[in-house]
């Protein structure tokens, strides 16, 4: 294979995406339209990338340069049409040889292996330009592959079609491979004497056949690869697209997943095989989920490791880590920091944040875990709260190894709690406990006789207390033989 650079055309606004954002770093899948594409040229093989950058470059580029920091940017002030386009870029990389692809930067599906495809066809056969080519069943806006007696021709553009040609259904993927020489050659040559006033790279393949040199379309398979997404509706089907190719990509590697329909994964998570996914799970940025482990149904893991033979029901995770055997859910909120060790437990409806829950340790029910670190095999009871925040600064509170705390905790940051410790209910723990100690704080129970009967009186609680009180009931009456 000879030297390959790529050229990303970039520079074109996207104004049907009505957002402040430009359209190419608009997001499928976790990463930017024009991050899908890099990410193909890179699995292709390019030697050298230059992209074209113009509208809202100052957006466009800084985030190329963050993807891939070695490519050559190019810049192009005004949209004059793709030859002046890549005009910009064979002048800013000095491109002379070799063979060049010319590419634009939003069509995220398409596959690194169609470029190589390309590229083994196009040198193959020495041609000066190889078109991929698609063929679809409707093919208005897309350049038209003219082809006569001798093979491919030119291309026409829709708008200076004949009838005739706009018949044709081989459209110009705009994805072309062209011999380096002959593309640096022919630039110069192309003018803008058309129907849209713009300096057609596509001009470029009648000029070679012009010249006798070779031309010739190579068909993708699959032309969905080639779709750019101009609106947010397109944006939507090319990401449901992406998705299913994830998601059956990640089937035929041995995940089970219960319904695709439902199923998000982003193109930069792993799973390792016999993972189970059940519905409503999305997957998001560099999540990793080890064999065995079972997620959702309905949780939302971003960036969050989950180990071997995990369970994580109805939960919302982000930069998190949730150990070997460990339970998650349902209805668990783990924010960043939080750290769950092997068979840990974090049960439902529990929030955790910068903490760290050793091996076996378990906060069952109902509680918040806040700047804290909990030891191996210690059991934090049911509506616990870390209390780390006094109202300035966050402060840690440190549970030792097999320490066992009461219902209705509160933990008053900085506080530790030793080895072996325990905590009686309701304590309002704001000392350090021993190893081993038992500490209680709540107060003794009182009891104010006939207390509702005074200060709820006229209610249906003074009523029930007055009723049983004559009755003689002595604490609770058992129900009556009729039923009242
Ligand atoms: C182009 C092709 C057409 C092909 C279609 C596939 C030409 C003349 N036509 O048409 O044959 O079927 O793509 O989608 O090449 N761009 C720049 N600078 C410019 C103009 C465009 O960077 O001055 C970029 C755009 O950002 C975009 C790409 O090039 O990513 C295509 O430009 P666009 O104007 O959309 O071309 P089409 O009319 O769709
Ligand atoms: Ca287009």
């Amino acid at each position: 294979m000879s030297e390959l650079t790529v050229i990303v055309l970039a520079a074109g606004g996207g104004t049907r995406m009505k957002s402040k954002t430009p359209k190419m770093l608009h997001q499928i899948a976790g990463r930017s339209l024009v991050g899908h594409v890099l990410a193909a040229v890179s699995e292709a093989g390019a030697s050298r990338v230059v992209a074209v950058v113009g509208h809202q470059r100052e957006l466009v580029e800084p985030h190329i340069a963050e993807i891939l920091p070695e490519a050559v940017i190019a810049v192009q002030n005004e949209q004059l049409g793709t030859a002046h386009a890549v005009r910009m870029a064979v002048e800013a990389a000095s491109v002379s040889a070799g063979t060049v692809v010319v590419t634009y930067g939003d069509t995220p599906l398409l596959r690194g292996e169609s470029l190589r495809a390309l590229v083994a066809d196009h040198e193959a056969a020495g041609r000066a330009a190889t078109i991929l080519s698609g063929i679809v069943p409707e093919p208005f806006g897309y350049g038209r592959i003219l082809r006569g007696d001798g093979g491919v021709a030119g291309i026409i553009e829709e708008k200076d079609a004949t009838d005739e040609q706009r018949a044709i259904t081989e459209i110009n993927s705009g994805i072309i491979a062209f011999d380096g020489a002959f593309l640096a050659g022919v630039l110069p040559r192309i003018g803008n004497d058309n129907a849209k006033k713009e300096f057609y790279l596509t001009d470029a393949i009648a000029l070679a056949v012009a010249d006798g040199l070779g031309v010739d379309a190579y068909v993708l398979d699959d032309v969905s690869e080639a779709e750019g997404a101009n609106d947010r509706a397109q944006l939507a089907a090319l990401g449901k697209i992406l998705n299913d190719r994830i998601v059956t990509r990640w089937m035929k590697d041995g995940v089970t997943v219960m319904d695709p329909a439902t199923t998000w994964i982003d193109a930069d998570v792993e799973l390792s095989p016999d993972v189970t996914i059940l519905p409503g799970t999305q997957l998001i940025g560099a999540t990793r989920i080890d064999e065995d482990a079972v997620i959702g149904p309905d949780c939302t893991l971003k960036d969050t490791e989950v180990g071997h033979g995990a369970r994580v029901v109805r939960t919302q995770a982000e930069l998190a880590v949730v150990g070997p055997g460990a339970n998650v859910g349902p209805f668990s909120y783990l924010r960043p920091g939080t750290v769950l060790g092997d068979e840990g437990k974090i049960g439902g409806f529990v929030e955790v944040k910068n903490s760290t829950i050793g091996a076996g340790a378990k906060v069952p029910h109902l509680s918040y875990v806040g700047d804290a670190t909990i030891g191996e095999g210690s059991n934090i009871g049911a509506g616990t709260i870390f209390a780390n925040y006094d109202g300035v600064n966050k402060h840690k509170t440190r549970i030792g190894r097999h320490v066992k705390s009461g219902s209705g905790v509160t933990f008053v940051a900085p506080v530790v709690v030793g080895d072996g410790a325990a905590t009686g209910g309701e304590a309002l723990i704001r000392d350090d406990v021993p190893p081993g100690a038992l500490a209680v704080s709540a107060g003794q129970q009182r009891i104010i006789e006939g207390w509702a009967l005074t200060k709820r009186a006229g209610t249906p609680q003074a009523a029930a207390a007055e009723e049983a009180l004559e009755a003689g009931v002595p604490i609770i009456g058992e129900p009556s033989a009729t039923g009242e």
